[in-house]
């Protein structure tokens, strides 16, 4: 089974793309035939100097493979050096309804908040589509806030299939019960552009500060509170087991602890889960030329199945014998 996700480089990973997206990519690799790749062309719709979009790129692979990521397993490539899928992207374009792309969320919010979209923001979700379609990707593990991209893909590869015969493999969308919308410090959905993020990697001192800045509320000790609600608990249940998950509900519906603990324990858990992919990180730090050459290899064997999927699709529609 073909399995595939990208993780655009816009900034430093948290604990909601690696508990939304990237520890699926790790478990899936395991079994499947798993297609991962940095979306560059994605984040230059956000990220507008040189240096910045470069670095981060080279420090997402970074992340992935300390995070777990075997390339000796799964395919791990940066995606503009696949061409195919902007070519692909303009194809699938043109069966495009303005209305779709009106519907999608990072245009609608952005448009919200009076701010300017270019079309690069506007068409995202083709490329994104692209990205899925040109690999004959049939699952696509991510957070919750991509589901509706997914959605759009489908609808595409599905009228693309209708108008010129069976071409694109229809892909779902897989998302994981507890990681699917991790909240972020002050309850909301963590993300880069709300500045609520826990990082994954970086100085553990600060992220243990931010750990114990998480907003709670300002209910007395003695009362008895709802685990299910409460994000702190949610940021607690992703690193322990169910016995202690248990138990801790257990402590919330009765009362008399206090947040300060429970914020303790989510530090000192979250410290000792990554620090084998902190160590690993600081490894690859000193063995650049190791990663680049699995980012060329990666990007070699994408652009084959790339370049065969594409070759199909133009045929299908006539821009090819
Ligand atoms: P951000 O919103 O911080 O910019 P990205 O858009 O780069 O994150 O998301 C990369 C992946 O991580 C996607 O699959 C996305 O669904 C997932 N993801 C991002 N934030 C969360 C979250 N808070 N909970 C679960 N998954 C998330
Ligand atoms: N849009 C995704 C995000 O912001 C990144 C992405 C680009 C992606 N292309 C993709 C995810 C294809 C899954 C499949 O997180």
């Amino acid at each position: 089974m073909r399995v595939l996700s990208g993780i655009q480089p816009t900034g430093r990973p948290h604990w909601g793309n690696f508990f939304g997206a990237i520890r699926q990519y790790i478990d899936l690799q395991i079994e499947h035939d798993g297609f991962y790749f940095i979306a560059d062309l994605h984040a230059l719709t956000t990220i507008r100097d040189a240096k910045s979009l470069r670095q981060n790129t080279l420090d997402a692979a970074l992340d992935m493979l300390a995070l777990g990521l075997d390339p000796d397993r799964a395919t791990l490539f940066v995606q503009s050096r696949v061409p195919e899928v902007t070519e692909l992207t303009w194809i699938l374009m043109t069966s495009t309804p303005m209305g779709l792309l009106e519907r999608c969320h990072a245009y609608k919010d952005k448009k919200a908040k009076g701010l300017v979209a270019d079309a690069g923001l506007f068409t995202y979700p083709v490329l994104m589509a692209a990205d899925i379609l040109a690999y004959d990707s049939q699952v696509v593990p991510v957070g919750q806030d991509q589901v509706q991209h997914i959605e759009v893909c489908r609808d595409l590869a599905g009228s693309f299939n209708h108008e010129f015969g069976d071409t694109f493999v229809l892909p779902v969308a897989k998302t994981l019960e507890y990681g699917a919308k991790v909240p972020g410090t002050d309850g909301e959905k963590m993300s880069k552009s709300y500045n609520n993020t826990l990082p994954l990697f970086g100085d553990v001192k600060a992220i243990r500060k931010s750990i114990m800045k998480i907003v709670t509320d300002a209910r007395p000790m003695e009362d008895a509170k709802a685990p299910e609600t409460d994000h702190l608990f949610q940021l607690y249940r992703l690193f322990s087991n169910d016995l202690d998950v248990e138990s801790m509900a257990q402590m919330y519906r009765h009362g008399g602890f206090g947040y300060g603990d429970v914020k303790k324990k989510v530090a000192d858990a979250s410290e000792a889960y990554f620090a084998e992919a902190r160590a690993k990180r600081l490894d690859l730090e000193k063995n650049l030329d190791h990663v680049q050459t699995i980012l060329d290899n990666g990007a070699k064997r994408a652009r084959e199945v790339a370049a065969g999927v594409v070759a199909r699709a133009k045929k299908a529609c006539g821009l090819s014998a």
